[in-house]
């Protein structure tokens, strides 16, 4: 079976292996950021990431102990014309499958995780991120793993980089760097665009929060969250506009949403969306839409505060007769509406 998901050609697997395998824009970034000589794939699962290491490294030793994935991470190899992989069939912690793989430069797993858990545990990984490091620690010193991006990163009880990747403004990868391909504490990165945050070497104080919704509205890319980098963005957004054009502060939406509020207008490309705050009032959707119409406004997101059941209800509602070209997100924090019409949009 041939299935397209985020991949210039669509890559051959199972239903399931399809699922896990590294979306394109992510693997062209990993493969680029841990280009070598030579590098061990050691749970390559159908060789979604396999193919953009072999075509950034001279060499790779790829491993997977199911026998028909590593025959798709063959074709999907082969599809792409690359010749400089040797294929390993069997479990990556058996001495007989470490035995055939000679010093490297970098080893890379991209581990089994069980698709659902309470919360998320590194412990949870197959093979595990200690088992790895102590079988492969004669042949490299540099290790990268996959692991869940849920994971906050006081919970990853290791010394490495957290990398914590979006992908067109969704949460998407959690990279772990060790060793020598260890360079930050954490950084956040949004893709496609290729930009990235990093964390400061001394922590910073906490975002100043506020109740009350200024000029601008910024929602920050996912990625910066997870990373817990929020006041190196509110940094690097005041450094951006000079510490006289008045400061950034948190306005939170609901237990998971959040934005950054400023009278201060700021393109900073960690922010997924930039907002002008139309109007601040109680949510009646009825008077949203009066308010709406004559604004070139053409639909309306809903960001929160709508049960599930009555989401089309209101959007319906509050875009009754709208015709423009705009687009404005409606967010609803304890009964008060906040439109934000996007700005610099592409
Ligand atoms: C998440 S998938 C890898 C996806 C891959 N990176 C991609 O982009 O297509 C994890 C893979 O690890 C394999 N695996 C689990 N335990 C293993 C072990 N002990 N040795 C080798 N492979 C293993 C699983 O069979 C599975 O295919």
């Amino acid at each position: 079976m041939a299935r397209k998901k985020q991949f210039e050609k669509p890559l051959h697997g199972d239903k399931e292996s399809l699922r896990f395998a590294t979306p394109e824009p992510i693997a062209r970034y990993r493969a680029q950021r841990l280009r070598c000589r030579a590098l061990a794939d050691i749970s390559c699962g159908i060789g979604g990431q396999t193919v953009f290491f072999a075509q950034q490294c001279e060499f790779v030793y790829a491993v997977e102990i199911d026998p028909e994935r590593i025959e798709y991470a063959k074709q999907n190899c082969e599809m792409y014309g690359l010749d400089n992989v040797k294929f390993i069939c069997g479990d990556a912690l058996d001495p007989k499958v470490i035995e055939q793989i000679p010093a490297v430069d970098v080893v890379f797993s991209d581990p089994f995780r069980p698709p659902e858990e309470d919360e998320r545990q590194v412990s949870c990984l197959e093979p595990g991120i200690p088992n790895v490091l102590s079988a492969y620690g004669e042949k490299t010193k540099n290790f990268a793993f996959e692991a869940p991006p849920q994971m906050p990163p006081e919970r990853i009880p290791f010394d490495c980089e957290k990398e914590y990747i979006s992908l067109d403004g969704q949460l998407n990868r959690l990279t772990l760097y060790f060793g020598g391909l260890k360079q930050y504490e954490r950084l956040a990165v949004a893709l496609p665009a290729g930009e990235g945050l990093i964390s400061k070497a001394l922590p910073l104080p906490p975002v100043r929060e506020s109740e009350k919704m200024k000029l601008y509205a910024y929602e920050p890319e996912p990625s910066v969250m997870a990373a817990g980098l929020l006041p190196e963005l509110a940094d690097s957004m005041i450094e951006t506009v000079g510490p006289f054009a008045g400061g950034f502060e948190l306005f939170r939406v609901d237990k998971k949403r959040l934005l950054f509020t400023s009278d201060a207008l700021v393109k900073q490309p960690m922010i997924k969306h930039h907002y002008l705050v139309l109007k601040v009032c109680p949510f009646e959707p009825g008077e949203i839409n009066r308010f709406l119409r004559d604004r070139n406004v053409g639909s309306v997101v809903l960001r929160a505060g709508v049960k599930p059941e009555d989401y089309w209800e209101v959007r319906k509602e509050v875009e009754k007769g709208l015709e423009g070209k705009k687009t404005v997100h409606l967010f609803v924090k304890e009964g008060r509406a906040i439109l934000c019409e996007v700005i610099f949009q592409d």
